[in-house]
């Protein structure tokens, strides 16, 4: 699987802890001063820095992504925590290969700051959605959803530590679930 991401890598990491030595990843990055490129080196997954800083255009930028991708040909493309639109070809390309954990119930609190949003909203239910990637933002298939629960005594920071802990456990185990059905299709 190749692995997307622009910052933190937290859910990167929980990937390769979980999955890292059944599945082969790959890390593309495309900030050089990306938190993630610190833990790849740590757990010893290869990646490539595709810097955005370094295209001209965002066109250009879009097509170093298409091309990498291309060449790794990959059973599945998980985007985690990163943080730009890919264009509709290359969504149209890898069509229902490519997903998305956000951390709110979609269709609610799409976009950025979907934690804050939902605790600010007041809503006593929220939660992490993994997806598949289609043209529109946060908008594809939904695969699987849970559930968090936000008690009175929950404070921004409280909330954002339970999902993303849900995040670390659900989206390893739904990528293993769809290599795993990717095989049995085999
Ligand atoms: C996660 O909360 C994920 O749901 C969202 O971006 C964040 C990435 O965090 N899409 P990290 O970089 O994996 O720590």
């Amino acid at each position: 699987m190749v692995i997307l991401a622009s910052g933190n890598g937290s859910n990167f990491e929980a990937i390769v802890k979980a999955l890292g030595e059944k599945y082969i990843i790959k890390l593309i990055c495309d900030s050089k001063n990306a938190y993630v490129l610190k833990r790849a080196e740590k757990l010893k997954i290869a990646y490539r820095l595709i810097d955005y800083k370094r295209y001209r255009t965002r066109e250009e930028f879009d097509k170093a992504i298409f091309k990498e991708l291309k060449n790794e040909t990959p059973d599945l493309i998980v985007l985690a925590g990163y943080k730009k639109i890919l264009p509709s070809y290359i969504v149209d390309y890898f069509r229902n290969k490519i997903i998305n954990i956000h951390p709110s119930l979609l269709p609610a609190f799409k976009g950025l700051n979907a934690i804050k949003q939902a605790f600010e909203y007041g809503v006593k239910y929220t939660g992490v959605t993994v997806h598949y990637v289609n043209e529109e933002l946060d908008a594809g298939e939904i695969i699987a959803q849970e559930v968090v629960k936000i008690e009175n005594e929950d404070t921004l920071e409280t909330l954002e530590i339970k999902i993303h802990k849900l995040e670390h456990k659900l989206f390893p185990k739904i990528i293993d679930e769809i290599l795993q059905s990717q095989e049995g299709d085999k």
